[in-house]
């Protein structure tokens, strides 16, 4: 494949034409429901076959791989993309299993959307837009003294994650920004067009409609789901494990929102709604759920990773760029959207 630039003819077409990797996971299940209009084309791809019901939201879904970068620039030219949504990923736990497959794919696969993207700004002589979701795990904080000691985090304290899956996150936003701020720099006919990258660290995200899997924030969903089905639940991690959260339908809220703001002055973005212990959900889980079983059985490793990560995130620099506001508390997002949802959804399947 060569290497730069694509010849292409500039697309006439001004429809919003968006690439969704990972689909097939949670934030792209939301995602997709959300992002669906009649002025936007959505291609949805993903290693796994994409469920049915995000399938018939899309305009044209393809099973790949995000290291395949033939692949890639088959989808991309033959789609006209001009936005990526780009959540394909290995999760914290799964990558910590797997870690130099993690590394293929989190850092591998990014590189190669974000090469390409550059390539088909300058192509399409405008900016392609790369949404990128982060992750708290890029924060590592030593002790768990200094957790309680530092509180909320900004976007440029403790950066040294103590996982794979971090670590790759973090390079990840590094590349995203050296791409739209900095690409050749010093190079004569250096594109006009760069690449628009956003990204935003995600904190636990809480779904109702669909269970995770691989990440280490899994035990408060996880904790929700068998309540909601009566199964009892050993969580994996101490009852005083404090990290920040937020729900899927305010993840994705954040990720629309992001895509749209008019040149943001930063590459990267905390968000999270509230920060709440694992034992605090119990309590309240126990309050609306009175059957659940609740045990705790925490796992040395994947409690070490909780703990390196923030009680909680500051994110007044994505208040003060782009008015984000959460929209719950602990309370109101158990009582507005966790709950009521996750019944729902339930009776449902049921
Ligand atoms: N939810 C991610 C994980 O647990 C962290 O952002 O891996």
């Amino acid at each position: 494949m060569s290497e730069y630039p694509l010849i292409m003819t500039p697309s006439t077409n001004p429809r919003r034409s968006v690439l969704v990797t990972g689909a097939a996971g949670e934030i792209g299940h939301g995602l997709i429901k959300s992002l669906r209009s009649d002025d936007i084309s959505i291609v949805a791809m993903d290693l796994r076959e994409i469920p049915e019901e995000t399938r018939t939201l899309c305009d044209a879904v393809h099973v790949g791989d995000v290291c395949d970068k033939d692949f890639l620039e088959h989808v991309m030219t033959m789609h006209e993309t001009n936005e990526i949504y780009h959540l394909a990923a290995l999760l914290s736990s799964r990558a910590e299993h797997v870690p130099e497959t993690a590394h293929d794919v989190n850092v591998q696969g990014t590189f190669h959307l974000l090469r390409l993207a550059a390539r088909l700004s300058e192509s399409w002589g405008s900016r392609v837009k790369f949404i990128f979701p982060s992750t708290i795990a890029v924060y590592g904080i030593r002790t768990l003294e200094m957790k309680h000691q530092d509180g909320a985090l900004c976007e440029h304290q403790h950066l040294s994650p103590i996982t794979m899956y971090g670590a790759n996150k973090l390079y990840c936003e590094s590349l995203g920004r050296y791409y739209t701020r900095h690409y050749r720099q010093v190079a004569k006919g250096r594109p006009d067009h760069l690449l628009d990258f956003r990204c935003l660290r995600l904190p636990g995200v809480i779904a109702a409609d669909t269970r995770p899997s691989g990440g280490t924030s899994d035990y408060v969903p996880e904790m929700l789901h068998a309540a909601a089905t009566g199964e009892a639940y050993e969580c994996f991690v101490r009852e005083d494990t404090v990290i920040p959260w937020t729900t899927m339908p305010e993840c994705v809220e954040a990720l629309l929102r992001i895509a749209e703001v008019d040149s943001p002055p930063h590459a990267v973005y905390n968000i999270g709604s509230f920060s709440a212990s694992a034992g605090e959900f119990a309590e309240a889980i126990l309050k609306r759920f009175p059957e659940a079983k609740i045990s705790f059985v925490p796992d040395e490793g994947r409690q070490k990773l909780v703990d390196s990560w923030p009680m909680d995130v500051d994110t007044s620099r994505a208040s003060r760029d782009w008015a984000y506001a959460p929209r719950w508390n602990l309370e109101e997002a158990l009582d507005q959207y966790i709950v009521p949802s996750i019944r729902r959804h339930y009776e449902n399947v049921s």
